[in-house]
């Protein structure tokens, strides 16, 4: 991924606490962490702004939101913004030519597909292997519309398959009998789509009887954006302290409100700033910094970002990142990351008495602090398992559960006051 630019504003966080620190924090009571207080910013979040994919003026609004109930709380958000590409889907369609009534046919783009109208006829070409465009074949995909069965190989696979092959376009049915979102690892150079399993089944019955023409048009763009991390820090008594991070992603996929994924560890983020705001300065070992990360769900844009912009000696100081992401929904707890942290983190759910395990390999490259591990920052990935709407319209408010927002602040702060104390 390149980075063109990096700003910072208004002020910068390099160089540590000062500039993006606050006057007040109060010390007179500890607050304590609320699951319920917590379950009110997911309602604000996913329930009032809604989806908030990188770039939108959704995503603005709950960068404002944060930002305001950041300030509430004595602290200066700075923002900090780096450039991402979307993808902006305006919807696909297929038609049969020369078939009144029965033309239109539901379908829906694969995301990075390339935009474009084709009308052309529909050749079967199965799975879209290699071996299938092979010139034994009596198929013939050149200057043809390609229709191709899910499954088997990746769906980029497929299209550049297909394209390689001379098709000008490709239409992809499901395996199943409804319909697929899927995304392409890269742009294509022919329009790509999807349909239903039904439909697809429809149209090999269709060519079984003769040739069939299609028209099918992808009306899509790559944009240039800007994504926006939203960064506090609560000073520690000693300048010289280290820094532990706490950070969730704040932007959804456009597919739905984001509940789960990600207002729910937003929230928390949030709530721990609010009980933490409370603490002494003077008596905590750490500094704090809460990190609202933008288009994570475009790659982890917003925190690769971050740590880039940090230096060796900032990267060198982090000695804790925690990552809230996808805590409100499921039965059990997982923990990626750090061995150490996940240790922590382990040691505070057993006293929940909450069922938790640690989290290997695969899953761990799929938020945050994957860019934090990256360059050599321990860091650990709080979340729960078997969220059935995950990147789904229903991802909504009321499924995310206010008890399992408390316990996911309870293991936060659990692993804060379980770290060692700064050698000095
Ligand atoms: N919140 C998910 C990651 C996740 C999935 C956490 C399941 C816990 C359980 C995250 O927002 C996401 O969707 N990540 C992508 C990868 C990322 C690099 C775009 C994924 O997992 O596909
Ligand atoms: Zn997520």
């Amino acid at each position: 991924m390149v980075l063109l630019s990096l700003v910072v504003a208004p002020a910068s966080t390099r160089g540590g606490a000062s500039e993006a620190t606050v006057a007040t924090f109060s010390d007179a009571t500890v607050a304590t962490f609320s699951g319920t207080t917590a379950s009110q910013h997911v309602d604000a979040l996913a329930g009032q702004i809604g989806s908030r994919p990188a770039g939108s003026i959704n995503y603005d609004r709950a960068v404002e939101y944060v930002s305001d109930q950041l300030r509430q709380w004595g602290y200066q958000p700075s923002l900090q913004s780096f450039p991402v590409q979307t993808y902006d889907d305006r919807g696909s369609r297929v038609e049969i030519v020369g078939r009144p009534g029965e033309a239109e046919i539901g379908a829906t783009t694969l995301l990075y597909s390339a935009a474009g109208q084709v009308e052309a006829p529909l050749v079967a070409v199965g799975l879209a292997r290699p071996e299938d465009f092979s010139a034994t074949r009596p198929m013939d995909a050149r200057g043809a519309i390609a229709l191709v069965k899910r499954g088997q190989l990746r769906f980029s696979d497929k299209v550049a398959n297909a394209a390689a092959a001379g098709a000008l376009a490709v239409v992809v049915y499901n395996d199943g009998p409804g319909s697929v979102q899927g995304s392409l690892v890269e742009p294509s150079t022919i329009p790509a789509l999807t349909i239903s399993g039904d439909d697809g089944q429809r149209l090999l019955d269709l060519l079984a009887a003769g040739p069939l023409t299609l028209r099918v048009a992808v009306d899509a763009s790559i944009e240039q954006r800007t994504g926006t991390n939203v960064l506090a820090e609560r000073p520690a008594g000693q300048p010289e302290a280290g820094t532990v991070l706490f950070g969730a992603h704040l932007d959804s996929v456009p597919a739905g409100p984001g509940a789960n994924d990600n207002a729910s560890g937003s929230a928390v983020v949030l709530e721990l700033a609010r009980v933490l705001a409370e603490r002494d300065p003077a008596q905590t070992a750490w500094r704090l910094r809460f990190a609202l990360f933008g288009a994570e769900e475009l790659g982890l844009v917003g925190s690769h970002a971050y740590v880039q912009s940090l230096s060796d000696t900032e990267r060198g100081s982090i000695v804790a990142m925690i990552n809230l992401d996808m805590v409100g929904v499921g039965q059990a707890w997982r923990f990626g990351g750090t061995d150490d942290l996940v240790q922590r983190a382990l040691g505070v759910t057993s006293d929940l008495s909450e069922r938790a395990l640690p989290l290997g390999g695969a899953q761990n490259g799929a938020s945050d602090h994957a860019s934090f591990l990256e360059v050599g920052i321990p860091a650990v990935f709080i979340h729960r398992l078997d969220d059935p709407n995950y990147h789904t319209a229903g991802d909504r408010p009321e499924l995310v559960d206010p008890t399992a927002l408390g316990e996911a602040g309870a293991i936060a702060l659990g692993v804060l006051d379980g770290l060692a104390p700064p050698s000095r």
